[in-house]
């Protein structure tokens, strides 16, 4: 029996255990994860994904680590699990926890890491219940990527707002984009919205345009990599493009995060670090579904892993301290409880 358990993470005494989403909606492979260095290749490949539970993931590898190595640096490993996913800053905001506790021992690590796991929950809670308090029955509702229970230890940020509203027996539609390039929309969400009984339509992510011009969708809901002081925000790349086209045609941008992926310290999306990804993901598809390649194999590609919103498209930032709009990010209400302390994230600048 684990001692802590989510859709995506089992936490046993001295082990830890995730759901690989590479596999899914294929199969349901749980893949033990016993080293930093199992888990850096697992964020690596996405098989852990989503910001809140790639941070709570490093939390519970760095407290198993230090159980079971007293004399090791822990500072070393923590140094090496913070570099492997630069943009969100859940990790940044986990890891930096676990640093304050690093002179109590490990005992008090293994604590602080499980603290994190409940303070997630309650967040995706908390959150999702005043994204629902937006929701109304016969909302059309389009989202990017995958928010839900797989990327957190709780409900989910953006999904989990749908969630709760079914849940209060709010009837939504939702579009789902399958978000290229690693379909994180069409392999996990539509799984999810199959999963929590709500009804969707998968499209393309250059269908969402289309789609609005026909007045077709009634909001957009997404989640967020990290949120700027100025609220800019990253999230997967296609969210952009997405607000973009949201904007031109006044459907409500709605971005939907826990407290903790807001980045005080970070001014403006121009300073958020986004990483560049193996050319393979745009050339082909590879998944438990098989593996195609459409485009000469040297191909040259650009593949950024996130992209970044700029606050002046969003109607609303949802998180679970408060629905802010343009003038309470503005007066930086987003960032309070947050501290103005800079996280040690990884920086381009
Ligand atoms: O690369 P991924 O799949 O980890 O990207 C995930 C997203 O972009 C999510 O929207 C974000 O992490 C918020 S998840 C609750």
């Amino acid at each position: 029996m684990p001692q802590l358990q989510s859709r995506s993470l089992r936490v046993h005494a001295d082990t830890l255990e995730y759901l690989d989403q590479t596999q899914l909606p294929q199969a349901e492979k749980w893949v033990p994860c016993d080293s930093p260095e199992a888990w850096q290749g697992a964020v690596k490949n996405l098989a852990i994904r989503g910001a809140p539970l790639i941070g709570l993931s490093a939390a519970f590898v760095l407290a198993q680590f230090a159980a079971s190595h007293p004399e090791h640096d822990w500072q070393q490993v923590s140094d090496r699990l913070r570099a492997t996913r630069p943009t969100a800053v859940n990790l940044m905001y986990c890891l930096d926890a676990m640093e304050a506790c690093f002179e109590q021992g490990a005992n008090a690590l293994a604590e602080r890491a499980a603290a994190l796991f409940a303070e997630d929950r309650a967040l995706c809670q908390r959150m999702a219940e005043r994204g629902a308090d937006l929701l109304k029955t016969g909302d059309r509702v389009l989202t990017h990527c995958n928010t839900g229970a797989l990327a957190t230890a709780g409900v989910g940020t953006a999904i989990g707002a749908l969630a709760v509203a079914k849940q209060r027996g709010v009837e939504l539609h939702v579009f789902v984009d399958e978000t290229r390039p690693l379909l994180q929309g069409g392999r996990l969400t539509a799984w999810e919205m199959a999963d929590l009984g709500i009804p969707y339509q998968l499209i393309t992510d250059s269908m969402a345009a289309s789609l609005m011009a026909a007045g077709k969708v009634d909001k957009v809901m997404v989640g967020a990599d990290r949120i700027c002081a100025n609220g800019d925000f990253a999230n997967k790349v296609g969210t952009y493009m997405l607000a973009v086209v949201a904007h031109y045609h006044q459907v409500p941008f709605y971005v939907v995060a826990p407290y903790t992926t807001v980045d005080p310290a970070c001014a403006t999306g121009a300073e958020i670090p986004i990483e560049q990804r193996d050319p393979a993901e745009i050339r082909g598809a590879a998944g438990a579904f098989g593996e195609v390649v459409w485009a000469p194999s040297d191909a040259p590609v650009w593949n950024p892993a996130f992209d970044v919103t700029p606050a002046s498209l969003v109607t609303a930032w949802i998180l679970d301290t408060g629905v802010f709009d343009a003038a309470a990010i503005a007066r930086g209400e987003h960032c309070q409880g947050r501290g103005v302390a800079a996280s040690k994230c990884w920086r381009t600048t």
